[in-house]
């Protein structure tokens, strides 16, 4: 099976958690993009769909999914969302695509997050994948001196503007043993907007694409 079609089967699992007459939360990247396929098939079922990035609203409206606004939806009863690294406990790096902003937002208000990947993302630990910071502009030299009083390695993702206006630093080189307080740590850093770290709120469930089938990790 190649990696796309592992993404799709995940995909397809996926909607199994999708709750009748709800609005759902639909993240971004590829592997959320075959998610968007399958929910197209069931629009029928669902009141309307939380987006977390522009790209993702505008293939969720491509099949004609209403595309909510976060602030006018009182209840998320899932989100479902990719991951770029993700470990047994459910802790993600997010942000490859630069929605983690946004990703982040709507993980925190669902009730449930159902993270949907290929095998190659299940890691021992986080860190391998460099970790994506959004950051306000001006503050682009004083966070990337403390990525690397951290240890890591900051690289401004060039020719990159967040749907929020702002810029990436991606920070390589970082081993992430502690996921929930190098999250925290992180996002207390002025001008820093947020991290790509999931783990303070991480995935409640995990639907992993392997060659011998979706398995299942958390409930
Ligand atoms: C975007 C994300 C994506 O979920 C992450 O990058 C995984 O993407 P893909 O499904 O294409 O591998 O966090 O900001």
């Amino acid at each position: 099976m190649t990696q796309d079609e592992l993404k799709q089967a995940v995909a397809r699992e996926a909607v199994k958690y999708v709750v009748e007459d709800a609005v759902i939360g639909v993240g971004s990247g590829s592997t959320a993009d075959f998610f968007i396929d399958e929910l197209a098939k069931v629009k029928n079922r669902i009141a309307g769909a939380v987006a977390s990035s522009e790209k993702t609203a505008a293939r969720l409206k491509g099949y004609g999914i209403p595309v909510q606004n976060l602030n006018s939806v009182n209840e998320l009863p899932v989100y479902i969302d990719g991951a770029d690294e993700i470990t047994e406990h459910l802790a993600m790096i997010k942000g490859g695509g630069g929605a983690l902003t946004r990703e982040k937002i709507v993980a925190a208000v669902a009730r449930k997050f159902v993270c949907i990947a290929d095998e190659s993302k299940l890691v021992p630990v986080l860190g391998e994948f460099p970790l994506p910071v959004e950051v306000i502009p001006m503050a682009r030299g004083y966070v990337a001196r403390q990525m690397v009083a951290l240890g890591g390695t900051p690289k401004l993702r060039e020719g990159f503007t967040t749907d929020n206006g702002n810029i990436i630093i991606d920070v390589w080189g970082l081993k992430i043993l502690n996921p929930v307080e190098i999250e925290a740590r992180i996002n207390n850093i002025a001008g820093v907007v947020t991290n790509g770290l999931f783990a303070q709120r991480g995935a409640d469930v995990l639907l992993l694409g392997t060659k011998s089938g979706v398995r299942k990790i958390g409930k």
